[in-house]
């Protein structure tokens, strides 16, 4: 029996129909034993503004995200792309993390994952995502790596990942991301 670990996954999209959450979810549905995994989303971040957290200090949104990724041993983002780059609001998550004393991503295992409609699936977004995550020093998967292009195709309307070689390739990433998780 392998030792309970628990991931924190954090979807990079706002949106309620998103394709990243959906991502997630299906990530949450094949968990290998003795992983358990929960989803936060961004939506109630403000934004990050230095005048605000000299005033009113870290908001309590942003030090209970940071709470549920310290205690997580590994994390999982799912980032859409945004104009060949993570969208504002998950680099807004990230700066906001990067504030506060002993940030929770230092030394963290992290996989990096996306979905998009477009036919590199995130690839670059994914780029900008892993340098953003080597300022916070933490320890990213190097590969596999998961890309869901046209993204609209891929999903059932219930948001199971029906597209067959997509669902080999995330359960292939999660076979690594949970030996590359108890490694740390
Ligand atoms: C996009 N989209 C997009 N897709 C892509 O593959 N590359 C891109 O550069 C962009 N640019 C972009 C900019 C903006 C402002 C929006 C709103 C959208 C499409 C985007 O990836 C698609 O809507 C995804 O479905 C968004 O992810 P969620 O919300 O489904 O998780």
């Amino acid at each position: 029996m392998s030792e309970a670990i628990n991931v924190l996954g954090i979807s990079g999209s706002l949106r309620r129909g998103s394709y990243n959450t959906m991502l997630l979810r299906n990530i949450q549905a094949m968990l290998p034993p003795g992983m358990t995994l929960e989803i936060a989303t961004l939506n109630d971040l403000p934004v990050y503004n230095g005048d605000d957290e000299d005033a009113t200090g870290i908001p309590p949104s942003v030090l209970d995200l940071v709470g549920r990724i310290r205690v997580a041993h590994g994390v999982v983002i799912a980032t859409p792309e945004y104009n060949f780059s993570i969208p504002g609001g998950l680099k807004n998550a990230t700066d906001w993390v990067s504030r506060v004393k002993q940030q929770p991503f230092k030394h963290k295992r992290v996989g990096v994952v996306g979905a998009s409609g477009s036919p590199i699936g995130t690839a670059r977004s994914q780029y900008h995502l892993r340098q953003n995550l080597q300022a916070l020093e933490a320890y990213v998967m190097p590969r596999p790596e998961v890309f869901i292009s046209i993204a609209e195709t891929r999903f059932g309307k219930d948001g199971t990942l029906t597209d067959e070689p997509a669902r080999k390739v995330v359960e292939t990433w999660l076979k690594h991301f949970n030996e590359w998780v108890r490694q740390g």
